[in-house]
């Protein structure tokens, strides 16, 4: 379709991801210091009004055919079942019913699951390093471990299907409890996902000499687990390699991914576009330069003259991050933005 958005080298959006909020309440180390961040003037972020039209346009119009909601935390938004309700009504240029999905630290979602399962919501990401309290706490720097546990539940409970968990590993923190992690999802049908962190934190303190690599969280699995890998032809544009873990010392089996983002880099085959809570196209999650598109939304600009402003951005897209070049982190500049602004 010629209002697809397409970039230089042919890849072709299709995956929107929406930052609901650039706040939170958790303070991950790996995302943001403990003191939070300075956030967004309320008049800056869009409206739910305004979420709805572009994410209406992006569907009915540009070729987008799922739509993945983040923050910040996006539990954090009032308006996310009005916004999961109206997205989950629209229909792909196919016809087809769209993805509908969640990237959340689970915070608040034993209350809500149900809810945003009515509204439509298909699909849930959440957020687990760990299984131990305390080291929960000195990640996150508060003490809601067992509101995670809760939350999961209560996703289980609502039908949510699967229900994947994103562990990013840190050297010294949490690295050695890999293992632990996947025999403990792989019994409670979780499937769970381990991350390279990026530097993508508003610290800056992302360190490539120490970095838990793909390589050695494979590694390290090994020892416990059997792992098979899977048909390399279903991946698609996932992050996530995957593989078939069976334990070596109970009898579970299920599925596991690592996502390489760093060392094992997908952006050949990325099919996202993002938008940010205050209204800005990202092409990439580490690109330099945004597109405004919170002005044409508020200056009277037409359907078509966004769509050409999001067009424009994405044919400007680069050919990937560039963080490994010679595999050292050498010369990588974080984006200006941190993760929690973007929405992973
Ligand atoms: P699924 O479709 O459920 O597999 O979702 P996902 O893995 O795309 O999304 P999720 O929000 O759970 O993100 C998991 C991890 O992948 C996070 O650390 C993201 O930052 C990372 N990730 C997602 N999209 C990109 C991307 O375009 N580039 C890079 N480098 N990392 C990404
Ligand atoms: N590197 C890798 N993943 C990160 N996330 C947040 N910050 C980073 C980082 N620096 C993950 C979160 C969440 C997802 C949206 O991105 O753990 O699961
Ligand atoms: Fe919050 Fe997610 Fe950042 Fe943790 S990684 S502080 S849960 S936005």
């Amino acid at each position: 379709a010629t209002d697809a958005l397409i970039d230089s080298f042919g890849r072709i959006g299709t995956d929107l991801r929406v930052s609901l909020t650039d706040k939170c309440n958790l303070r991950c180390t790996y995302c943001m210091p403990e003191a939070g961040l300075d956030w967004l003037p309320n008049d800056q972020v869009l409206t739910d009004d305004e979420i709805i039209r572009l994410v209406t346009l992006s569907v009915e119009r540009l070729g987008i055919t799922e739509v993945r909601f983040t923050g910040g935390e996006p539990l954090l938004r009032k308006g996310l079942e009005k916004i999961i309700g109206a997205t989950a009504r629209l229909r792909t240029q196919a016809g087809a019913a769209i993805e509908t999905s969640l990237t959340t630290n689970a915070m608040g979602l034993r209350h809500r699951a149900q809810r945003l399962v009515d509204a439509g919501l298909t699909r849930i990401n959440v957020s687990l390093d760990t299984l131990d309290a305390e080291r929960f706490n000195a990640i996150t720097h508060r003490d809601r471990h067992h509101e995670v546990i809760a939350g999961l539940e209560a996703a289980r409970a609502a039908g949510l299907d699967p229900i994947k968990i994103n562990a990013v590993l840190l050297p010294g923190v949490n690295d050695g409890e890999a293992a632990t992690l996947l025999e403990w999802a792989l019994e409670h049908d979780y499937q769970l996902r381990f991350i390279e962190q990026m530097p993508i934190d508003a610290q800056g303190a992302w360190d490539r000499d120490s970095m838990i690599t793909a390589a050695q969280i494979l590694e390290s699995l090994n020892r416990d687990f059997e792992l098979a890998a899977t048909d390399p032809t279903a991946r698609g544009a996932a992050p996530a390699e995957t593989w078939l873990a069976r334990s070596r010392v109970t009898d579970a089996s299920g599925i596991v991914g690592v996502i390489g983002s760093v060392t094992r880099n997908f952006c050949a085959s990325c099919d996202r576009t993002r938008l940010t809570a205050d209204g800005q196209i990202r092409n990439c999650l580490f690109s330099t330069s945004e597109t405004d598109l919170r002005s044409l939304l508020r200056d009277g600009s037409s359907d078509e003259q966004i769509m050409h402003a999001w067009q424009g951005s994405m044919w400007r897209k680069k050919a990937g991050h560039g963080i490994d070049v010679n595999g050292t982190g050498d010369g990588f500049a974080n984006p200006s933005r941190s993760m929690s602004a973007i929405g992973g």
